[in-house]
């Protein structure tokens, strides 16, 4: 197997002002199973699109393998499931076997293929496109967030799946993912891109080891930089006095060598340029400094525009249950939340969750049998899962949600959202970056009761952090689905709800 090999490569989209990437060189062996990370908005998908070919660049990228990326795109999702296998991967009728031998190392039963692509779950769709990823040898994989649509059983298929592949690249915020699939780790931040030799948890060793190194060079630096400018003011103050003194003395007309203005301000002048050279010397490795350090991300805590409900009953539900499709989706669900607690909904990707939360927002038609009681006067924020269908901009995102602009903004810069994006039309934000706009509004906006469906979906493993720390600091009262384990574990103030078993 050869070597990808980028060289020099320099890339902005239209609306940038600076280079998202800048003159920067790599070489992947095609044998590694790359793992890409950074924050959000920082370019890893637009690195695999460049690796595709997909837009303009300077510099070069050389390599003997074709590239695929998944998601590939589905033209028409309500056709049979073969018919767009075919589509994307190319095959014959009679060479379907191939992606089924795959399927099935996934999971996934032949049956599949003869339904309409757009019933099928949202992990089995991940999985099925993952089996069309795979169908031929001398492919390079470009894989950009499989995780996110898929549950905790899903996850670890796909993750046993990857660890029998070599040659690829994936994106992922989920490190427990990460880290059974990668042997090699290429990580883009705000100051530089670095590839590392191991998995997830060896970059993180390598990472915080770095950002220590850097932390004490800066105090360090700071030290020297007191110390000169101490120098420094001392040499004004000194040559200042010494100009005093010398008109002092002339105007006594007395004679003076030491103090001959000439002399000082001369001698005065020499060691002021000297240590300002220094001094300007010093600040510029201090700028250099500054730059790497701006790579370690400082964690600002968040705020909630959280107001405690005055009632104690928020919602109440007695075998409470939801059409879907004509049919009676849960288990009868009997919830009584109160002010302060949090519950967390589970149910496999595909269940039918956010029917559920819709059902709750008002869309009586669903509900098939039970009770409901949803205080009136309690003012709910509802972030929804899909929010792909982003528009406009956000001066237009923060008026649609009679929002303040400046407090959006002020939120999504805490969030690490880049300044530079603020002009930017919506759609062309990165997933994160979406994610982050509906999110910061959630945040921004005044309510009793968050209904929050997959929050952390798309979020950098910082961010991801810090929405814990609020929800721990501020305890509001919530109703959550989320499939990341450890946060839910750890803001839940209730035993999880299962819908997809019997709960009583
Ligand atoms: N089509 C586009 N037009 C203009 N700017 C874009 C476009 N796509 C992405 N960007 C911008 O380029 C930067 C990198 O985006 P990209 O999608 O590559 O990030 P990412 O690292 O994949 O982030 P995420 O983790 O959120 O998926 C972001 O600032 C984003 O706003
Ligand atoms: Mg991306």
């Amino acid at each position: 197997m050869g070597n990808i090999q980028v060289k020099n490569l320099s890339f902005r989209y239209s609306d940038m002002t600076k280079n998202l990437f800048n003159r920067f060189s790599l070489n992947i062996d095609e044998s590694w199973k790359l793992g890409l990370i950074g924050r959000n908005g920082r370019g890893k998908t637009t690195f695999l699109k460049l690796l595709l070919g997909k837009y303009v660049y300077s510099g070069e990228i050389q390599s003997s393998v074709r590239f695929k990326y998944f998601p590939q795109p589905i033209a028409n999702p309500t056709a049979k499931t073969s018919d767009i296998l075919k589509a994307i991967t190319g095959l014959a009728d009679n060479d379907l076997w191939k992606v089924q031998l795959e399927m099935n190392k996934l999971g996934l039963t032949d049956a599949l293929l003869t339904r309409p692509f757009s019933t099928l779950s949202p992990g089995e769709r991940t999985k099925l496109l993952l089996a069309g990823l795979f169908v031929d040898d001398g492919t390079f994989q470009l894989i950009d967030e499989p995780t996110n649509h898929l549950d905790m059983i899903g996850r670890q298929t796909v993750a046993n799946y990857l660890q029998t592949k070599r040659g690829f690249i994936v994106v992922s915020h989920d490190r427990h993912f990460m880290d059974q699939v990668i042997d090699h780790v290429l990580s883009i931040d705000r100051a530089k891109i670095q590839l590392f030799d191991g998995n997830y948890e060896t970059w993180q060793h390598e990472y915080n080891r770095q950002n220590l190194a850097e932390h004490n060079e800066k105090r360090h630096l700071q030290t020297e930089i007191k110390r000169l400018q101490a120098t420094a003011d001392q040499v004004k103050q000194w040559a200042g006095q010494s100009e005093n003194k010398k008109s002092k003395a002339s105007y006594r007309g007395q004679k003076t060598v030491d103090l001959d203005k000439g002399f000082i301000g001369h001698k005065a002048a020499k060691v002021m340029k000297r240590s300002k050279n220094t001094l300007k010397r010093t600040e510029a490795d201090i700028d250099k400094r500054k730059s790497l350090l701006k790579n370690v991300d400082e964690v600002v805590p968040l705020t909630l525009n959280y107001q405690p409900p005055y009632q104690k009953h928020i919602l109440r539900l007695a075998e409470f249950q939801v059409w879907r499709n004509q049919r009676i989706l849960n288990w009868p669900l009997t919830i009584d939340l109160q002010k302060g607690q949090r519950l967390v909904l589970q149910a496999p990707n595909g269940f039918g969750k956010t029917t559920i939360l819709k059902a709750l927002l008002g869309q009586k038609q669903l509900i098939a049998h039970g009770s409901y009681e949803l205080s009136r006067t309690v003012k709910i924020s509802y972030l929804m899962q899909n929010f792909e269908t982003l528009t406009g901009d956000l001066p237009d995102y923060a008026a649609n949600f009679d929002i303040d602009l400046s407090s959006l903004l002020n939120m999504l810069r805490k969030l690490g959202f880049e300044r530079s994006a603020f002009s930017k039309n919506l759609a062309d934000l990165s997933m994160g970056q979406k994610r982050k706009v509906s999110l910061a509004r959630s945040l921004c906006e005044p309510a009793n009761f968050y209904l929050w469906d997959e929050p952390l979906n798309y979020l950098d493993v910082i961010t991801r952090r810090q929405i814990q720390a609020l929800i721990l600091a501020v305890q509001p009262t919530m109703l959550v689905i989320d499939h990341d384990q450890d946060f839910v574990k750890a803001i839940a103030t209730e035993a999880p709800i299962n819908l997809a078993k019997e709960t009583h």
